[in-house]
């Protein structure tokens, strides 16, 4: 089934100049690109896009994180397209990732994983909404 899902490449990955590299990556996969944009988030934004981790130990941090510099935001579109990015991106400990995904090849530790997917089509649909309007979503 054609779906859609909400990629992020994380401030680390776009502070290191790995944006292109990246989406190079989800175009030869196939994906079509339905939005994008590059956005900085308060920590405020931060924190309620990662709303279901609020209890978690590592909340804080986590959100100090995604507020700490730019990031770029994107739907993706494809069969399957929300297991297929997560399959891409890899497992969120990047020594645990399978080779051959990004986070294996490019992220630094698990609180620098350099990517950020979707794990559901209910989680999609919220995300995709916290970034992006109707307007645009139109291509
Ligand atoms: P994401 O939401 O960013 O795509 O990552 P994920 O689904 O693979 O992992 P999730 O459990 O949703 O965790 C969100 C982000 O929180 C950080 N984290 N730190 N210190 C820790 O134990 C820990 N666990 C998770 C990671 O940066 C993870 O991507
Ligand atoms: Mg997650």
């Amino acid at each position: 089934m054609v779906e859609r899902t909400l990629a992020i490449i994380k401030p680390d990955a776009v502070s290191r100049n790995l944006t292109g590299e990246i989406i190079k990556r989800y175009e030869q996969q196939g994906f079509a690109i339905r939005a994008m944009k590059k956005v900085r988030l308060t920590k405020s934004q931060a924190e309620g896009f990662y709303d279901v981790h609020r209890a978690r130990p590592f909340f804080g941090r986590l959100t100090d994180f995604m507020a700490g510099g730019p990031m770029v935001v994107l739907v993706l579109e494809g069969e399957d397209a929300v297991k297929r990015h997560r399959d891409l991106m890899g497992a969120t400990h990047p020594k645990e990732a399978a080779p051959g995904t990004i986070r294996r090849e490019f992220g630094t530790d698990i609180e620098h994983n350099v990517v950020h997917g979707s794990d559901s089509r209910e989680s999609a649909q919220f995300e995709i909404g916290y970034f992006f309007s109707t307007l645009e979503l139109q291509f």
